[in-house]
C-alpha cells in the first residue's frame, strides 16, 4: 500500500526510518494528474532508489497572474492509485499553507540566473523562480538521494541542474525523456484542454520539430528553419511564443568563422498556443 504523507513532521519521521534502514530514497516531484510520462519518472527512479517517493502539489507561485493556476485539473484519487500501480512507496501531499509558511508573497524565493531568462523564462517572467523555489523545498523535505525530472520540461531541467549544481545539494537529477501519445503528442496534463479538433492540430508540434532537425541537418541556416516553423504553426491556427534551435544549455549556438553552424549537441524547442492552451515540446538531436 502507498503512504500518503500531508504533514511535515510525519514526512520527516518517514524519511529518517528509510535512511537508518540504509535505504537509497528517490524523488519525482509532479503537479499531478499523472499521466504515463509521470509514471515512467517512478519507474527511472526505482532503478536509482530502494524507496520512492512522489510528491503532488500544484504550486501557486510558478503560475503567472493570468495563467491556469485555478483550473489546473486536480484529481488526487485517480493520482494515488496510479502512483500505487506504479511502484510508488509514499505519497507527499503537503498544503499550501504547509509549503510557504509566511504565505505565497513573504517565501524566500530563489533565482537561476541566466539558463532561466531565456525562451520559457522570458515569456512566463518568474515561472522558473517559482519552480526554484518549490523544488528547494521539496528536495530539503524530502532530502532524495536521486531526483527524477522529465525531458519534456527540457528548460526546466536545465534550470534545476544550475540549481543542484551552484547550491551543492547533495543528489543526483535523473533525465527522464519524453512519453507521447500515438501521433506523437508529447503527454501533458494540460492536453485535455483541448478541444477535439484542436487535438488532432496539436500534433504538428511534434511533426515540426522533426522538420526543424531534418532541415539543420540538410543544411539550412538556423534563422530560417525557426522562421520556417513558426509560420507553418501559425498557418494551422497557433500562437507561437518560440521555436528555437539551441544548444543543451539553451544559448545560441556559435557560427564559424567561415560562417558554418559548429556541430554539437543540438535541441529544437516549441511553445505554442491552441486558444487557451498553451503547449511546449522538444526535440534533442546532434549536428554534424
Ligand atoms: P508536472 O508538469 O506535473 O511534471 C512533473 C514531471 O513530469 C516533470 O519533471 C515533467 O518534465 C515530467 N513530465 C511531464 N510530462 C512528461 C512526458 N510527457 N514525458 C516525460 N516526462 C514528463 O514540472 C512540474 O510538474 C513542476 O514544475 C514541478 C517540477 C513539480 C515543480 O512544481
Amino acid at each position: 500500500m502507498i503512504e500518503t504523507i500531508t504533514e511535515l513532521r510525519g514526512l520527516r519521521e518517514r524519511i529518517l526510518g528509510w535512511r537508518r534502514e540504509g535505504l537509497r530514497i528517490g524523488f519525482v516531484p509532479t503537479m499531478g494528474n499523472l499521466h504515463a510520462g509521470h509514471y515512467s519518472l517512478v519507474a527511472l527512479a526505482r532503478q536509482h532508489a530502494d524507496r520512492i517517493i512522489s510528491s503532488v502539489f500544484v504550486n501557486p507561485t510558478q503560475f503567472g497572474p493570468n495563467e491556469d493556476f485555478t483550473r489546473y485539473p486536480r484529481t488526487p484519487e485517480a493520482d494515488t492509485s496510479g502512483l500505487e500501480a506504479a511502484g510508488c512507496d509514499a505519497l507527499w501531499l503537503p498544503t499550501v499553507e504547509g509549503m510557504y509558511p509566511f504565505g505565497v508573497d513573504l517565501a524566500v524565493r530563489m533565482r537561476v540566473p541566466g539558463v532561466a531568462d531565456v525562451l520559457e523564462g522570458a515569456h512566463r517572467p518568474g515561472h522558473f523562480d517559482g519552480v526554484c523555489t518549490v523544488v528547494a523545498r521539496l528536495f530539503n523535505q524530502v532530502q532524495p538521494d536521486v531526483a527524477a525530472f522529465g525531458k519534456k520540461d527540457f528548460q526546466q531541467l536545465a534550470v534545476i541542474q544550475q540549481m543542484v549544481t551552484d547550491l551543492a545539494y547533495p543528489l543526483t537529477l535523473l533525465r527522464g525523456e519524453i512519453v507521447r501519445e500515438a501521433d506523437g503528442l508529447a503527454m501533458s496534463s494540460r492536453n485535455q484542454y483541448l478541444s477535439a479538433e484542436d487535438r488532432v492540430i496539436a500534433a504538428e508540434i511534434h511533426r515540426t520539430l522533426q522538420d526543424m532537425r531534418a532541415q539543420l541537418l540538410a543544411g539550412a541556416s538556423r534563422t530560417s528553419v525557426e522562421a520556417g516553423a513558426a509560420l507553418r504553426l501559425e498557418d494551422v491556427g497557433f500562437s507561437v511564443d518560440y521555436a528555437a534551435i539551441r544548444t543543451p544549455d539553451l544559448a545560441e549556438p556559435d557560427i564559424s568563422p567561415a560562417g558554418y553552424a559548429v556541430p554539437g549537441p543540438r535541441v529544437a524547442l516549441i511553445a505554442a498556443r491552441l486558444g487557451r492552451t498553451r503547449l511546449i515540446d522538444n526535440l534533442e538531436f546532434a549536428l554534424g
